[in-house]
C-alpha cells in the first residue's frame, strides 16, 4: 500500500478565466493518478478522486460518509464550509445510512419523473414571463445580473409553495450565503426560515406541505425548515451558473451546429462541460479505508473531482457525474433539467433574433473558490437582435 501522490497546485483557488479555458488544476490532478492528495482549504490533506470507476465506489462506500461529525478534528466549520452535524441538523446532505434513506423516502415521490413532467408547462410559463419582462428593450441586457438567479429561484419556490412575492427575499438570502460576515450568513439563514414558514402557511399547497406530511414526526419545525432551505439553496446555487453557460452556448452563432440535436441533449452536454458542482460535497472516512492502493486513516476528507472526470479526454460516452451518483444522487436533477430546457425553448421561440452582444470567446468565468463552481462574470445579450 502506498500514499496517494501529493499535488502542490491549489485546486480550490478562486480566479477569473475565459469561458473556453479549462480549469488549470484539472489536468494536473488527473495526471497525478486516480486518487491524489492536495492541501485542503481548512488545513491538512484532502484526498481527491479523479477516476470515474473509483468515484462511483466512493459514492456508495459504507465508510465514506457525509456527516460533518467525521470531519478532521482541527477543521474550522466556517473555513471548511461545513454544515452542522447530522445529530444537530438531520438533512439529506448531512445524514448517512438508514437516517438518510428515511429522508430520501420522504422526498422521493415529490420529485419523480411524472411529477416533474406535470410541472413542465408551468416552468415554461415562468420562463416566458421573466424573459418577456426583460425583452422590451433594444438595449443590451446582462442575463447574469438578475435573470439567471431569479428564474431558478422562482421555479423552486413555486414548486415548493413559497409565495412568489417573496422572490426578492429569496435572492437576497442566497446572495447573503456568500458573505464572509457570520452575521450576514445568520440573517440569510433566518430569511430562509421565513421562506420555509411561508411555504407551510395556511392555504399553501406546494411540495413543502407534502414534505411536512411525509417526514418523521420527531423532526422539529426548525429541522423541517432546514430541509426546505436545502432544496431552495441547492436549487439556485447550481442552476444559476448553468443557465449562464447554457444561454451563452445557445446564443453563440454557429456553435449549435455541431451540437447534439435535442434540447435535452444540449442541456446535458452543457452541464457535462460546465459541471456547476465541480466537486462533490465533502465526505469523510468513518474508519480506515483503502482506495486504489492508498490508505486513508479515519476522519480523512474525500472529494470527487466531478468536473475533471466529466471532461477527461479518455472518458467514454455514458452517464456523467454532473448530478453525482449513488444514494446522494441529486434530488432536483429532473427539475433542474426541465427548467433549463424551458428557458432554451422559450428563448428560441420568443426571441429568434437574440444574440450575444460580445463574441463567445470573450466571455469570462469566475471560479468562486473552495469546492464551489464557476459562473460567468456577465452575459451581455441583445434579446431583439
Ligand atoms: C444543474 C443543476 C444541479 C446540479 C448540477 C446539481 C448537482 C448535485 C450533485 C452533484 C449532488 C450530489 C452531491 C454529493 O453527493 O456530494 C446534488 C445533491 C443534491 N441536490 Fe442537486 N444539483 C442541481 C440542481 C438541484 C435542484 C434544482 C435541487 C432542488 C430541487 C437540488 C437539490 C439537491 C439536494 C437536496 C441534494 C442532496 C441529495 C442527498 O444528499 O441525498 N439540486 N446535486
Amino acid at each position: 500500500m502506498t500514499d496517494a501522490p501529493h499535488v502542490t497546485i491549489d485546486p480550490f483557488a478562486g480566479g477569473v478565466r475565459r469561458v473556453g479555458e479549462p480549469h488549470p488544476a484539472r489536468a494536473v490532478l488527473r495526471a497525478a493518478g486516480p486518487i491524489v492528495r492536495a492541501d485542503a482549504p481548512a488545513g491538512g490533506p484532502v484526498w481527491i478522486i479523479t477516476d470515474d470507476v473509483l468515484a462511483r465506489e466512493v459514492f456508495v462506500h459504507p465508510h465514506i460518509v457525509k456527516d460533518p461529525a467525521w470531519a478532521p478534528a482541527g477543521w474550522d466549520p466556517r473555513t471548511a464550509g461545513l454544515e452542522p452535524t447530522a445529530a444537530t441538523q438531520p438533512s439529506l446532505t448531512t445524514c448517512d445510512g438508514p437516517a438518510h434513506e428515511t429522508l430520501r423516502r420522504a422526498h422521493a415521490p415529490l420529485f419523480t419523473a411524472r411529477r416533474m413532467s406535470e410541472y413542465a408547462d408551468r416552468a415554461t410559463v415562468l420562463a416566458r414571463e421573466l424573459l418577456a419582462g426583460l425583452g422590451d428593450t433594444a438595449e443590451t441586457v446582462d442575463l447574469m445580473a438578475d435573470f439567471t438567479t431569479r428564474f431558478p429561484l422562482t421555479v423552486v419556490c413555486d414548486v415548493l409553495g413559497v409565495p412568489l412575492d417573496r422572490i426578492d427575499q429569496a435572492i437576497a438570502a442566497c446572495r447573503g450565503m456568500y458573505s464572509a460576515d457570520p452575521e450576514e450568513v445568520g440573517a440569510a439563514m433566518a430569511a430562509f426560515g421565513e421562506l420555509a414558514a411561508a411555504a407551510l402557511g395556511d392555504g399553501q399547497d406546494g411540495l413543502a406541505v407534502e414534505l411536512r406530511d411525509r417526514v418523521p414526526a420527531e423532526l422539529t419545525e426548525a429541522q423541517l425548515h432546514y430541509l426546505l432551505f436545502t432544496l431552495i439553496y441547492a436549487g439556485q446555487l447550481t442552476t444559476d451558473p448553468s443557465l449562464g453557460f447554457l444561454l451563452a452556448r445557445v446564443l453563440a452563432a454557429g456553435d449549435t451546429a455541431a451540437e447534439p440535436t435535442t434540447t435535452e441533449e444540449f442541456v446535458r452536454e452543457t452541464l457535462r462541460r460546465h459541471a456547476p458542482a465541480p466537486f462533490s460535497l465533502w465526505r469523510f472516512t468513518s474508519a480506515e479505508v483503502e482506495l486504489a492502493g492508498a490508505r486513508l486513516p479515519a476522519r480523512s476528507p474525500v472529494l470527487v473531482d466531478i468536473q475533471g472526470i466529466n471532461t477527461g479526454p479518455g472518458r467514454s460516452i455514458g452517464p456523467d457525474l454532473t448530478f453525482g451518483a449513488g444514494p446522494h444522487y441529486c434530488t432536483g436533477a429532473r427539475l433542474a433539467q426541465l427548467e433549463l430546457k424551458a428557458v432554451v425553448e422559450v428563448l428560441r421561440a420568443d426571441f429568434p433574433k437574440a444574440r450575444l452582444a460580445v463574441p463567445l470567446a470573450d466571455l469570462q468565468q469566475s471560479d468562486l473558490g473552495g469546492i464551489q463552481g464557476s459562473r460567468l462574470t456577465a452575459l451581455p445579450v441583445k434579446l431583439r437582435g
